[in-house]
């Protein structure tokens, strides 16, 4: 369900989980600087895109949505395969589409999950999926927002979630 051209909307700054005013989950770091509106855009977005996911085999299907930072939401789900390791994650396929379109700049995702499609939980990324996210996202700018619903969701740091995670700057050399 995008809006105009993929654009967000924006209002006051402040992210909430069931009307508790937070920063991040452990709230030590500074605001992750995301609007609610913008929040439950993305949550709506990542609900939207569950009813794309293909998962005869599991049957748990995951949505999500990837702002950029110029404003721009990429949806994604997840598409499994009869050979099972071929699947690829609901975060994957928003990355892929992405930067397949030349985008390389991201502020935060929303995911969405849960047998049959019915939402009972938090849905958090697979590991694969975190080390994707490492690969274009500075794990201490770029925020990762489960949700329940648009009015009750957490909003994490990367880098909480992958502590010490590897990626390209580990491959400069001194
Ligand atoms: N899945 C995702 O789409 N994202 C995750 O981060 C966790 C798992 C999918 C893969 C598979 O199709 C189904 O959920 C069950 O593992």
């Amino acid at each position: 369900m995008n809006t105009e051209n993929n654009h967000i909307k924006t209002n006051e700054l402040v992210c909430r989980k069931q009307g508790e005013l937070i920063q991040n989950i452990r709230g030590d770091k500074p605001a992750c600087g995301l609007k609610e509106d913008t929040c439950r855009q993305l949550i709506r977005e990542a609900i939207h895109s569950l009813k794309f996911s293909y998962s005869p085999y599991s049957e748990f299907k995951v949505g999500a949505a990837l702002l950029t930072k110029d404003l721009k939401i990429y949806t994604g789900c997840n598409i499994e395969n009869a050979a099972y390791s071929p699947t690829n994650c609901a975060e994957r396929t928003a990355f892929f589409k992405a930067v397949s379109e030349g985008k390389m700049d991201f502020q935060a995702i929303a995911i969405v999950g849960g047998k049959d499609g019915i939402i009972t939980d938090y849905c958090p990324p697979c590991g694969v999926c975190r080390q994707v996210m490492m690969e274009f996202c500075n794990p201490k700018k770029f925020f990762v927002i489960l949700a329940k619903s648009e009015a009750d969701y957490w909003i994490y740091n990367l880098e909480d979630m992958i502590p010490m995670g590897f990626g390209p700057d580990n491959l400069v050399q001194e």
